[in-house]
């Protein structure tokens, strides 16, 4: 966001002439989708403040309308951009958050927040619902598939490099969310109260908020749910004192979906509507998301002297503020071309993020395959299924649902299509041979043994479906559901090598899967070019490099798995499982080896304030070229309150030629190693360090940091 003193005098000027009506209808956003046509119609006259889910020309129309006001002010017009401007059929589809977080490489992600807002901008759209911070650990929630998985600092640093793509232009608006704790609801089930105490709050989900604020976003999306039996929608502290005050955040803070009516209907925390709108905007909400009747009981508060005007004043100064940094009041604003919207050079972004998205589980040795098949069968229910393979947030499910015949007008490959492409001088056969969640008879899981015999090698694509991610769609049971464990197990009957891959939105219980394949990749949710790229890495085209972004347990009951949790008596096992996690936050495997020596400190003492830089020696020992995230982790030996035995600091993407050593710097901003003690205050607290380095968690290399006392 650009602030600039002029703009804060003329927004002064505007609201000296503005009227309470004008006022209020700047912090009314409606949807285009949800309402009677004639709500949508009194909006568009009266010059609402935000209009949602609206495309291309409707948008010019509306933006028509809104210039015959008094006051002519343009509305901002908001759209879940999510993985791409992934709602306009023809845009490009990204990976999902989720996916992209694999690549751990912050300036592709940047990148594709530049593509994305191009493509939003040709479009005729300013404000990007997007980037999700919440913090992925109870993967039985729903919307995991959202986040860039389960650890503060990487999904900070991935949030700011996105919003910074977003913003940089000055093309459209970020919106961080969702503010906040929404990830962690209880029993993983869609805004549920989140029990977590403040100290956690600062220690976990704020530091991803503070870095998004320090990148420059313009905007701030208030959760459903609540924290510790507190409505976000009312939590004064934590959106007016902690957000606004404390991080220093100027631009506008937009409610989530019908909280403020959702206050009285779903939480049952205020008696009248008019309640809730009062408590709603004296929290430090700006703009209200599509409770519409949020306009006429502000307007009857605040001529009535029970909501204060300076808060109304506050936030249509926000709004208007983001307005104006956007250029939306200068008619010459900058609207790229139509033709930039699935442009090659956006595709070219797309396939780079897609190619680091992917991450190798297990490889027996099989990949990359040494010759082009004759025969390969592709079977699965993920195989053609580019509606799993999209996920969720695109036009297939939102606003609505979709038409059955509904297809991308872009250019997509399925898995089957990419190995169709990719192997052009193999023969492929293809069998779905079962449903992801429907009952499938014996004869389609009969059909695709069948075709498996006959083949030289099997790409087995399976996962979970649409149905099975999203908004109140959490998961009580993440085991592979329908028969798919029994295709897998059935196809390695055949004693065919099996490649899985898995297209799906968050990590599943895939055991039994991975013990009946010679190699497994996860793609999660891949956009467009998921299929192709996972058929690339099959053949070698190229050294896979992605690591996961989150932890996966091995059953359902595990949860939750995440690897920063604090040190307990016993360990973490159960005494009816195996021990530890599938795998780790930060596992992937590669087509190289690498080998880490030499783990230094530009000084082995330290104090507040200081940047160090811990340095490695990264040796490719193997015979491929390739990438490789070098991962630093700490950990506070004694420490006053509990903190996690390891603890991502820092991390760095780095190619290395095969045989080849590279000498990798790291900065580590001693502050980083604060922690949040029990009065809630962020301090660094004197005493040993262990600094960790490697590519896994399982190997580290560990240098001494000793912090000093401030006397
Ligand atoms: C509900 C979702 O929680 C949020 O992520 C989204 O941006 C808004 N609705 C608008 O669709």
């Amino acid at each position: 966001m650009r602030l600039s003193k002029e703009t804060e005098r003329k927004i002064t000027e505007m609201l000296s002439e503005m009227t309470v009506e004008e006022k209020v209808a700047q912090m009314q956003q409606v949807s285009y989708e949800s309402f009677r046509p004639e709500v949508f119609e009194r909006f568009c006259k009266l010059g609402g403040g935000s209009f949602l889910h609206v495309l291309g020309e409707e948008a010019d129309a509306i933006r028509a309308q809104a210039a015959q006001t008094r006051m002519k002010i343009p509305p901002i017009f908001g759209i879940d951009a999510i993985h791409g401007h992934s709602l306009l059929n023809g845009a490009v589809i990204f990976p999902s958050q989720l996916a992209c977080a694999c690549s751990w490489n912050p300036e592709l992600i940047e990148e594709m927040g530049r593509v994305t807002a191009r493509e939003v901008n040709a479009d005729g759209l300013d404000w990007v619902f997007s980037p999700v911070l919440c913090i992925g650990r109870d993967t039985r929630w729903g919307r995991v598939d959202e986040t860039f998985g389960e650890d503060p600092y990487l999904v900070g640093v991935l949030g700011a490099a996105i919003v910074k793509g977003y913003e940089e232009d000055g093309l459209v608006a970020a919106c961080v969310k969702h503010y906040i704790g929404y990830g962690e609801a209880t029993g993983g089930r869609d805004s549920y109260d989140t029990e977590v105490s403040m100290r956690k709050i600062r220690e976990v989900f704020l530091p991803p908020f503070r870095k998004a604020v320090e990148a420059g976003t313009s905007t701030v999306m208030t959760a459903y749910g609540s924290v510790s039996g507190v409505p976000m929608t009312v939590h004064g502290k934590l959106l007016r004192k902690v957000l606004k005050e404390e991080l220093g955040f100027e631009g506008f803070v937009v409610t989530d979906w019908y909280n403020v009516g959702s206050l009285r209907t779903k939480q049952k925390a205020v008696e009248s509507y008019r309640d809730g709108v009062r408590l709603a905007v004296e929290a430090g909400n700006d703009m209200s998301m599509n409770s519409y009747q949020f306009y006429d009981h502000a307007i009857a508060l605040a001529k009535s002297g029970k909501l204060s005007m300076k808060y109304i004043d506050e936030a249509v100064r926000r709004i208007l503020r983001v307005k104006f940094s956007l250029g939306l009041f200068d008619e010459s604003k900058k609207r790229l071309p139509r033709e930039v919207i699935g442009s090659a050079a956006h595709v070219e972004v797309n396939r780079r993020l897609t190619r680091e998205s992917m991450v190798l589980l297990e490889n027996n040795g099989i990949l990359p395959l040494k010759a082009q098949p004759k025969r390969i069968a592709v079977i699965g229910p993920n195989a053609d299924d580019v509606r799993a393979q999209y996920g969720d947030w695109t036009f297939f499910s939102h606003p609505h649902e979709s038409p059955a015949d509904c297809m991308p007008s872009g250019d997509y490959y399925t898995v089957l299509r990419g190995v169709r492409t990719v192997f052009s001088e193999s023969e492929v056969v293809y069998a779905k041979g079962c449903d992801v969640m429907e009952y499938s008879d014996d004869a389609m899981l009969e059909e695709a043994v069948a075709l498996a015999q006959s083949a030289d090698i099997v790409i087995c694509v399976i996962g979970d479906c649409l149905k099975q991610n999203g908004e109140s769609r959490d998961r009580a049971n993440l085991e592979l559901s329908g028969r798919q464990n029994e295709l897998v197990r059935r196809l390695k009957e055949t004693g065919r090598p099996i490649v899985t891959v898995l297209v799906n939105g968050k990590p599943l219980c895939i055991g039994e899967a991975v013990r009946n394949s010679d190699a497994v990749i996860e793609t999660f949710n891949g956009g467009d070019l998921g299929g192709l790229c996972a058929a690339e890495l099959i053949a070698g085209k190229w050294n896979p490099s992605g690591k996961l972004p989150i932890s996966f347990p091995r059953v359902s009951a595990q949860i939750p798995c995440y690897y920063n949790q604090y040190p307990g008596w016993h360990g973490d096992k159960y005494m009816d499982v195996e021990q530890g996690n599938l795998y780790d936050f930060g596992y992937g495997l590669s087509f190289t080896s690498y080998a880490y020596s030499d783990v230094t400190l530009s000084s082995a003492t330290a104090k507040a304030g200081d940047v160090l830089t811990v340095s490695v020696d990264v040796t490719n020992t193997g015979g491929m070229d390739g990438y490789e995230t070098v991962q630093m982790y700490y950990s506070d030996r004694f420490s006053s309150v509990l903190t996690p035995e390891r603890q991502l600091c820092g991390f760095q993407k780095v190619f290395i030629k095969a045989g080849e050593t590279v000498r990798v710097e790291l900065p580590l901003a001693v502050n980083d190693l604060s922690l949040v003690d029990a009065w809630e205050q962020t301090v660094l607290e004197p005493g040993v360090f262990d600094i960790m380095v490697g590519g896994n968690l399982k190997a580290l290399k560990t240098a001494e940091l000793v912090i000093e006392s401030k006397s």
